[in-house]
């Protein structure tokens, strides 16, 4: 009998749908299925997702990427996982609910709690422990908040009947049997994104931990990004296959673009933006506002770290200008707007809808359109919603440059927005550096297929991934130094519009 070929799945939990992709071994894209889950606005500021509805949407889309790639599960090699960071999940481990829905990342409900916790230290209290300001971004005070205001929750959990995780570790408990034996385990990773891990050492902080009032009972054990950590479940779909990757979608991004010297950074354009550079095995603490996190570990060897520069609203932008204002029926679609201008007619868009992340750090800033004359029409703000999104990208990479004391020379991007070549040929312009996109857009589910592949043996290691990415396109920058200085100075100024909003 012939052996049956073999593939690498991945399952890209993401914060506005679920994707499974199956891989084949040159890394390119055998079949993928995708699912939206509700966002859920409660009130301002407040986002949720239902942990119930993401695991029900994880399981069809493994069965439809499966069915269309007409495979079974003997022919999956490994499965890996990515997702989005931060968002924070608290389940009754007895019968598998969760007490509450999962907190988002892009939630702001926390402010008070992180303003508490900072006390005279301020934002900055964390900071050389766990690489992190003091922000409504990250889980911990996510957590805080659950056990808070959750009735019985905060007994549960001391009585250790709760466990937390991020979407990986969720996702992870019940493929590998949920409430009957599931592994509760999370990767560096993500663990660098919660607050409560020790950003050298790799181990929880249990001092933050209970500044925090968690038990360290709920938390997850870190493992690497790359190792078997559990097989599918009995009856299951993946029954038996083993899991073994996972990694934060960024970093999944970082790893499957082969961002593996020292120096190397992309930038990824999904629902906000962020850039990782790489800093290789030492630990660089910005001056700048990025944040210093994990990159990934792969098995035994030691960690690789990154300087990471997060933004917020980008992707999520365009969906509320096509969702609150109506201006367009599809995303798309204002690529189409944007081009019946020339330029931005003087209207800048700062998208604070989450306060301001990297560089600026603001939990108390909120959204703004300045610059708005009777010339202004739907066309100069489809325009300058999708600027906003390089310019808020072109200070991040001023952030990084001015942290590693070397001016970045091209910029691999990623993520959906990319294929706008309007808003592309926009960022090579601003940046005055080329941004390079490779043939395989889909990073993230790649860099978590990687890492799981690597563990089974079914890739070697880095030398494939490298061998593997090739370049997609590339754009060229085209804009005059004076109009880009003019530019950037006057989003900046737009920026400031937006300080101090909350009261
Ligand atoms: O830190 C949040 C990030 O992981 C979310 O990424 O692609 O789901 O917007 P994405």
């Amino acid at each position: 009998m012939t052996e049956q070929t073999q593939y690498i799945l991945a399952i890209d939990q993401g914060t506005t749908s679920t994707r499974a992709i199956v891989f084949d071994h040159d890394g390119q894209i055998v079949s993928s299925g995708q699912k939206e889950h509700e966002q859920i606005f409660p009130k301002s500021g407040w986002v949720e997702h239902d942990p119930v509805e993401i695991w029900r949407n994880t399981r069809a889309v493994v069965a439809d990427a499966l069915q269309q790639a007409e495979i079974n599960r003997h022919q999956l090699a490994g499965v890996g996982i990515t997702n989005q960071r931060e968002t924070a999940v608290v389940w009754d481990k007895t019968n598998g609910e969760p007490v509450y829905n999962a907190i988002v990342w892009q939630d702001t409900r926390t402010q008070r709690i992180c303003n508490e916790l900072g006390g005279d230290e301020g934002a900055d209290k964390y900071k050389e422990r766990v690489g992190l300001p003091l922000a409504t971004y990250f889980s911990g005070p996510k957590i805080k908040w659950i056990l808070d205001n959750v009735e019985g929750a905060r007994e549960k959990a001391e009585a250790g009947d709760l466990l937390f995780g991020n979407t990986d570790s969720w996702v992870l408990w019940n493929l590998t049997g949920g409430q009957n034996g599931g592994v509760h385990v999370t990767d560096v990773t993500n663990a660098s994104r919660t607050m409560l891990m020790n950003i050298d050492t790799l181990d929880w902080n249990e001092d933050i931990a209970k500044d925090m009032g968690i038990p360290t009972s709920m938390l997850p054990e870190i493992k690497s990004s790359s190792e078997i950590y559990g097989y599918g479940r009995k009856n299951d779909l993946l029954i038996d296959t083993p899991i073994a990757g996972i990694l934060g979608d960024q970093q999944a991004a970082t790893f499957g673009q082969a961002c593996f010297e020292v120096g190397q950074a992309k930038n990824t354009y999904g629902t906000g933006n962020f850039m990782l550079i790489n800093t290789g095995e030492e630990l660089v603490r910005s001056e700048n506002g990025l944040l210093t996190t994990v990159a990934y570990k792969i098995g035994d060897a030691k960690p690789v770290y990154a300087l990471e520069g997060s933004i917020a609203v980008t992707g999520s932008l365009v969906q509320w200008v096509r969702d609150n204002l109506g201006l367009i029926k599809s995303a798309p679609e204002i690529e189409d707007l944007a081009k019946k201008v020339d330029d931005n007619g003087g209207c800048y868009v700062v998208p604070a809808f989450s306060g301001l992340f990297a560089p600026y750090w603001k939990s108390d800033a909120r959204g703004a359109i300045v610059g708005m004359t009777r010339y202004i029409n739907k066309n100069h703000i489809a325009r300058a919603a999708l600027e906003s999104t390089a310019f808020q990208s072109a200070e991040v990479l001023e952030a990084m440059n001015a942290d590693s004391g070397v001016d970045l020379t091209e910029l691999k991007v990623d993520g959906g927005m990319v294929q706008n070549e309007t808003l592309m040929q926009f960022q090579a312009d601003i940046l005055g550096v080329p941004v390079v996109r490779p043939s395989v857009i889909e990073t993230t589910a790649l860099g978590a297929a990687y890492a799981a592949g690597i563990a089974v043996g079914f890739w070697e290691g880095e030398q494939d991934v490298i061998a593997n990415w090739s370049e997609g396109k590339r754009w060229e920058p085209d804009m005059d130094d004076e109009t880009r200085e003019r530019s950037l100075r006057l989003w900046k100024k737009a920026v400031t519009k937006t300080f101090e909003w909350v009261d």
